[in-house]
Protein backbone atom coordinates (compact mmCIF):
# COMPACT_ATOMS: atom_id res chain seq x y z
CA UNK A 1 0.00 0.00 0.00
CA UNK A 2 1.46 3.18 -1.40
CA UNK A 3 0.34 5.86 0.95
CA UNK A 4 -1.44 9.33 -0.55
CA UNK A 5 2.12 11.44 0.00
CA UNK A 6 3.90 8.97 -2.02
CA UNK A 7 1.57 9.32 -5.01
CA UNK A 8 2.29 13.09 -4.42
CA UNK A 9 5.48 13.20 -4.66
CA UNK A 10 5.50 10.74 -7.78
CA UNK A 11 3.34 12.91 -9.59
CA UNK A 12 5.66 16.34 -8.91
CA UNK A 13 8.78 13.92 -9.90
CA UNK A 14 6.75 13.21 -13.05
CA UNK A 15 5.85 16.96 -13.59
CA UNK A 16 9.37 17.89 -12.60
CA UNK A 17 11.04 15.32 -15.76
CA UNK A 18 9.10 16.61 -18.01
CA UNK A 19 10.80 19.86 -17.24
CA UNK A 20 13.39 18.79 -17.20
CA UNK A 21 12.55 17.05 -20.93
CA UNK A 22 11.79 20.90 -21.91
CA UNK A 23 14.57 22.50 -20.45
CA UNK A 24 16.88 20.33 -22.61
CA UNK A 25 15.32 20.86 -25.55
CA UNK A 26 15.45 24.58 -25.20
CA UNK A 27 19.23 23.78 -25.19
CA UNK A 28 19.09 21.80 -27.81
CA UNK A 29 17.47 24.50 -29.69
CA UNK A 30 20.24 27.07 -29.08
CA UNK A 31 22.51 24.76 -30.65
CA UNK A 32 21.21 23.87 -33.68
CA UNK A 33 20.74 27.91 -33.67
CA UNK A 34 24.56 28.17 -33.50
CA UNK A 35 24.83 25.17 -36.41
CA UNK A 36 25.79 23.36 -33.24
CA UNK A 37 23.87 20.07 -34.73
CA UNK A 38 26.01 17.69 -32.60
CA UNK A 39 25.67 19.16 -29.54
CA UNK A 40 21.96 20.00 -30.13
CA UNK A 41 21.81 16.44 -30.76
CA UNK A 42 22.96 15.31 -27.70
CA UNK A 43 20.36 17.46 -25.63
CA UNK A 44 17.57 16.15 -28.11
CA UNK A 45 18.15 12.96 -27.02
CA UNK A 46 18.89 13.57 -23.26
CA UNK A 47 15.23 15.45 -23.68
CA UNK A 48 13.85 11.94 -25.19
CA UNK A 49 15.65 10.64 -22.13
CA UNK A 50 13.71 13.08 -19.78
CA UNK A 51 10.17 12.21 -21.37
CA UNK A 52 11.01 8.04 -20.61
CA UNK A 53 11.74 9.02 -17.05
CA UNK A 54 8.58 10.76 -16.66
CA UNK A 55 6.45 7.26 -18.22
CA UNK A 56 8.12 5.05 -15.84
CA UNK A 57 6.94 6.80 -12.95
CA UNK A 58 3.75 7.79 -15.11
CA UNK A 59 3.59 3.76 -15.19
CA UNK A 60 4.73 3.10 -11.64
CA UNK A 61 1.98 5.41 -10.24
CA UNK A 62 -0.73 3.35 -12.30
CA UNK A 63 0.92 0.18 -11.01
CA UNK A 64 0.10 1.25 -7.95
CA UNK A 65 -3.09 2.06 -8.03
CA UNK A 66 -2.42 5.78 -7.54
CA UNK A 67 -4.56 8.31 -9.45
CA UNK A 68 -2.10 10.28 -12.02
CA UNK A 69 -2.25 13.75 -11.76
CA UNK A 70 -0.60 16.29 -14.73
CA UNK A 71 0.91 19.35 -13.81
CA UNK A 72 1.61 22.68 -15.24
CA UNK A 73 5.10 22.77 -16.49
CA UNK A 74 6.70 25.51 -16.30
CA UNK A 75 8.10 27.66 -19.50
CA UNK A 76 11.97 27.02 -19.88
CA UNK A 77 14.99 29.95 -20.21
CA UNK A 78 15.21 30.09 -24.36
CA UNK A 79 18.26 32.82 -23.23
CA UNK A 80 21.90 31.44 -22.79
CA UNK A 81 25.30 33.20 -22.35
CA UNK A 82 27.15 30.87 -24.37
CA UNK A 83 27.47 26.86 -24.38
CA UNK A 84 29.56 26.29 -21.39
CA UNK A 85 26.55 28.38 -19.48
CA UNK A 86 24.61 25.67 -21.33
CA UNK A 87 26.39 22.71 -19.84
CA UNK A 88 26.95 23.96 -16.28
CA UNK A 89 23.06 24.79 -16.11
CA UNK A 90 22.56 20.66 -17.11
CA UNK A 91 24.86 19.56 -14.66
CA UNK A 92 23.19 21.88 -11.88
CA UNK A 93 19.60 20.95 -12.67
CA UNK A 94 20.67 17.29 -12.73
CA UNK A 95 21.36 17.97 -9.38
CA UNK A 96 18.13 19.40 -8.50
CA UNK A 97 16.68 16.19 -10.19
CA UNK A 98 19.21 14.12 -7.73
CA UNK A 99 17.68 15.82 -4.64
CA UNK A 100 14.38 15.19 -5.44
CA UNK A 101 14.34 12.19 -6.08
CA UNK A 102 16.58 11.26 -2.27
CA UNK A 103 13.50 13.30 -1.02
CA UNK A 104 11.17 10.59 -2.42
CA UNK A 105 12.89 7.55 -1.29
CA UNK A 106 13.45 9.43 2.07
CA UNK A 107 9.97 9.37 2.70
CA UNK A 108 9.57 6.26 1.34
CA UNK A 109 11.81 4.68 3.75
CA UNK A 110 10.36 6.36 6.67
CA UNK A 111 6.93 5.02 6.06
CA UNK A 112 8.45 1.82 5.14
CA UNK A 113 7.48 1.76 1.62
CA UNK A 114 9.97 -0.86 0.21
CA UNK A 115 7.61 -0.54 -3.29
CA UNK A 116 8.27 2.90 -3.94
CA UNK A 117 12.74 2.56 -2.49
CA UNK A 118 12.30 -0.74 -4.80
CA UNK A 119 11.23 1.30 -7.96
CA UNK A 120 13.26 4.13 -7.31
CA UNK A 121 17.00 2.26 -7.07
CA UNK A 122 17.03 2.57 -10.89
CA UNK A 123 16.62 6.64 -10.81
CA UNK A 124 19.23 6.58 -8.17
CA UNK A 125 22.04 4.62 -10.27
CA UNK A 126 20.90 6.26 -13.75
CA UNK A 127 21.08 10.01 -11.87
CA UNK A 128 24.56 9.52 -11.23
CA UNK A 129 25.40 8.28 -14.32
CA UNK A 130 24.07 11.33 -15.54
CA UNK A 131 25.42 13.85 -13.15
CA UNK A 132 28.87 12.18 -14.11
CA UNK A 133 28.12 12.91 -17.78
CA UNK A 134 26.93 16.47 -17.05
CA UNK A 135 30.43 16.66 -15.39
CA UNK A 136 32.40 15.24 -17.83
CA UNK A 137 30.68 17.59 -20.30
CA UNK A 138 31.38 20.70 -18.66
CA UNK A 139 35.37 19.78 -18.46
CA UNK A 140 34.92 19.32 -22.04
CA UNK A 141 33.39 22.40 -23.13
CA UNK A 142 35.75 24.46 -21.12
CA UNK A 143 38.66 22.97 -23.08
CA UNK A 144 37.27 23.37 -26.32
CA UNK A 145 35.17 26.35 -26.02
CA UNK A 146 37.71 28.78 -27.75
CA UNK A 147 39.36 25.90 -30.12
CA UNK A 148 36.90 26.21 -33.36
CA UNK A 149 38.81 22.90 -34.71
CA UNK A 150 38.11 21.17 -30.85
CA UNK A 151 34.73 22.61 -30.82
CA UNK A 152 33.90 21.15 -34.59
CA UNK A 153 35.03 17.61 -33.18
CA UNK A 154 33.56 17.72 -29.74
CA UNK A 155 30.46 18.99 -31.89
CA UNK A 156 30.76 15.63 -34.01
CA UNK A 157 31.40 13.42 -30.78
CA UNK A 158 27.52 14.42 -29.59
CA UNK A 159 26.11 13.84 -32.71
CA UNK A 160 26.91 10.20 -32.39
CA UNK A 161 24.50 9.73 -29.76
CA UNK A 162 21.67 7.81 -29.89
CA UNK A 163 18.36 7.44 -28.07
CA UNK A 164 17.70 3.93 -26.52
CA UNK A 165 14.68 3.02 -24.93
CA UNK A 166 15.59 0.90 -21.56
CA UNK A 167 12.97 -0.85 -19.77
FE1 LIG B 1 15.48 12.29 -15.26
FE2 LIG B 1 18.17 13.71 -16.01
O1 LIG B 1 17.00 13.07 -14.71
Amino acid sequence: MVSDNIISLMNSQIAKEQYAAQLYLSMSAWFYTQDLEGIGNYFRVQSKEELMHADKMFDYVHDIGGTIILQDIPQPPHEFLNAQDIFEKALEHERLVTKSIFSIVKAANDEGDFATTSFLQWFINEQVEEESSASLLVTKIKMVKDNPSALYLFDQELAQRVFTPTQ
